[in-house]
């Protein structure tokens, strides 16, 4: 078994050509260890200056680009929305799904980011599937059903071989943007259950699904958080805009 280590950037409503730039600088000395793939998600209209930053600064191996949405559709009337066809003229490589921010504030429900990760794998886009519970939800001992209503439409939808090519976040909401990080141990008991419920339906994609965890991830946290066995990465918002911490993050990774 050998899983790779993924930190991914999420940079949500935030940043712009001057974070570009800073990431840049700040990624050419950045030292990464084994099997660490870097991931930048920014806005839409910022994914091709980056794409061709980091092209003509020669850290296209280092650096992946992800949307932080696409559309389930393919192309025609849908005002405001991109669809996968356009993130692929572009290379777009990643593209975040069901984050918790889109489920909430824009009422997208599982079996709609079950077709985004269908349209997602299609166009050959890795999916960065978001699931996570409220702090309502973990008080009453819901997590886990929760958490096994949010994959089971996407494994329903596009079959459990297709998670091969899927990274799942795992977010707890109530650790998003609060500071309040779940615990090693807490966040390392979820990341097994969400194993042990894809090695239910196919124990060989289980193995290989890399699980990244999401939530006030910052560079004093993410050694112990990264050291539990089933975390693979972590998906950051905050402490991406930072950029000596996301190095930290970035060069704490390392593939399992
Ligand atoms: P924070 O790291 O700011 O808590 O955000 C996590 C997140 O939502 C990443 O998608």
């Amino acid at each position: 078994m050998a899983r790779r280590a993924i930190v991914a950037a999420n940079w949500k409503m935030n940043g712009g050509l001057a974070l570009i730039n800073t990431i840049i600088d700040g990624l050419t000395s950045v030292e990464l260890q084994e099997n660490v793939d870097v991931v930048i998600c920014p806005s839409f209209p910022f994914l091709s200056e980056l794409i061709s930053q980091a092209k003509v600064n020669k850290l296209d191996k280092v650096i992946h680009v992800g949307a932080q949405n696409i559309s389930a559709h393919e192309s025609g009337a849908y005002t405001g929305e991109v669809s996968t066809q356009m993130l692929q003229e572009l290379s777009v490589e990643f593209a975040i799904i069901g984050h918790s921010e889109r489920r909430s504030y824009y009422k997208e429900t599982s079996t709609q980011i079950a077709h985004k990760v269908n349209a997602a794998l299609k166009a050959g886009i890795t999916p960065i599937l978001c699931i996570g519970e409220s702090e309502a939800e973990r008080v009453a001992e819901q997590t886990e059903t929760v958490l096994a209503s949010q994959l089971q439409p996407v494994i329903d939808e596009v079959g459990i071989e297709k998670f091969i090519d899927v990274v799942i976040a795992y977010e707890p909401v109530w650790a998003i943007g609060t500071g309040k990080t779940a615990s090693s141990e807490m966040a390392q008991e979820t990341h097994k259950f969400i194993r042990q419920f894809l090695a239910k339906v196919n124990a060989n994609v289980a193995d290989k699904v890399p699980l990244l965890y999401g939530g006030s991830v910052n560079a004093s946290n993410c050694e112990e958080l990264f050291a539990q066995p089933d975390i693979d990465g972590g998906l950051i918002g905050g402490a991406s805009l930072q950029v000596e911490q996301f190095k930290v993050i970035c060069s704490t990774a390392k593939g399992k």
